[in-house]
């Protein structure tokens, strides 16, 4: 199995498995506890079905729309995810020129393996960026003024991550930030080869962004669930929200935003968007499914926020289903990592242009001509 077979979410999945060490498989691929929001956050597209109409002339759709003050040309784009140097030796690098080339944005999280110079420096595309509220202030602070000055489009505030969720494959699979031998993970590491040959062979392992305040992560292995309950700031409230909001001074979201109040309150400390997300199913187990909290939240906020529906997308259905609920765009995290450990570069390209294909595919038969059209009318609920 290669890349040119890959057509769906499955297939990156289980050349991704083919690719990595398991642990660094797990950590992408498993959720909290019993994983059941993990699975909800795919499976909820299903409880409703799309009524398609016919002889609309569509020809080629429009599928671009505007996130974070710049417009994309199809209305996906990737999740930050930490990491990245762990799935592809070029991390980072590699899914922002991706994303790039299809113009839509590229998203790094504050735990990545490049500094948000260097991904500046070798990407013009839309670029937003992932804050988490450290302990020490003046890591946030450094974070936010860094992306002003690098150009970065868009800053999203991770809010749903104050302590680490509980991430049982972790635990048993031992794996740490960076990458340890341990044990139980000797046979794994020693399976896959070639990802050890890459993984030593190119830029050390780094926590780029916050190496110069903190050794943990970069140098003292820890567990990601160490390093959260360790870093990050439990006590985060609206005030440091609105801290951060007025600090960047542009296009805001939070990342994680579920509730309906939530959402209202977004737009009073001065968010221009909302990611509603249970970051992937990793945190809070038993949590609502993005798509099931979708049309309520649109309908609560009008047209005052962007909203960005973040989990379970797997297929251009979904994307379309997500839209016609009320969401101006979707992201997605596993999907990508996937291709990223399938292929690298090529791999993510090959995943955006699949779900290109989809959606534009999935228009035409829809009788859409523009995403606008995709509303409430489209989409029928079984129950
Ligand atoms: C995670 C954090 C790091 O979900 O975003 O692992």
């Amino acid at each position: 199995m290669n890349l040119k077979d890959c057509y769906n979410f499955n297939d990156f999945r289980k050349l991704a498995k083919k690719r990595l060490p398991s642990p660094i498989f797990h950590y992408i691929d498993g959720g909290a506890d019993d994983e059941k929001t993990l699975k909800r956050n795919t499976d909820s597209f299903d409880d409703c079905d799309l009524i398609p109409n016919i002889l609309a002339s569509v020809g080629k759709p429009d599928l671009s729309t505007t996130v974070f003050g710049k417009k994309i040309d199809m209305p996906i784009f990737l999740s930050p995810t930490a990491m990245q140097r762990l799935y592809h030796h070029e991390g980072d690098k590699a899914s922002a020129r991706a994303a790039e080339k299809f113009g839509t944005f590229y998203s790094m999280s504050t735990m990545a393996n490049n500094t948000i110079e260097e991904v500046a420096d070798i990407s013009n595309g839309p670029k937003l960026f992932q804050l988490y509220v450290h302990k020490d202030q003046s890591i946030t602070d450094d974070l936010i003024d860094r992306c002003r000055v690098s150009g970065f489009n868009g800053m999203c505030l991770t809010v749903d991550t104050l302590v680490a969720g509980n991430r049982e494959r972790d635990h048993r699979t031992g794996f740490t930030t960076p990458p340890k031998l341990t044990l139980q993970s000797l046979m794994s590491f020693a399976m896959r080869p070639e990802w050890v040959f890459n993984y030593f062979t190119h830029k050390k392992f780094e926590l780029s962004n916050v190496k110069n305040k903190t050794d943990k992560g970069t140098n003292i292995s820890k567990s990601v669930i160490e390093y959260i309950n360790e870093q990050y700031d439990p006590a985060m409230n609206w005030k440091d929200a609105e801290y951060c909001v007025k600090r960047w001074n542009g296009p805001f979201a939070l990342k994680g935003v579920m509730s309906i109040e939530d959402a209202k309150r977004a737009i009073d400390i001065g968010c221009t968007a909302i990611m509603i997300s249970n970051h992937g199913g990793r945190q809070l187990d038993g949590s609502r499914s993005p798509f099931d909290q979708v049309n309520a939240i649109r309908e609560a906020v009008g047209d005052k926020l962007e909203i960005i529906l973040d989990g379970g997308v797997r297929r251009g259905t979904h994307v379309l289903k997500a839209l016609a609920a009320g969401a101006t765009a979707c992201s997605f995290g596993k999907m990508f990592l996937f291709a990223l450990s399938a292929g690298g570069q090529p791999g993510v390209e090959r995943l955006l242009q699949n779900m290109h294909d989809e959606i534009n595919r999935n228009m035409v038969l829809m009788g859409c001509k523009t995403l606008k059209e995709l509303d409430a009318s489209k989409l029928i609920y079984r129950k």
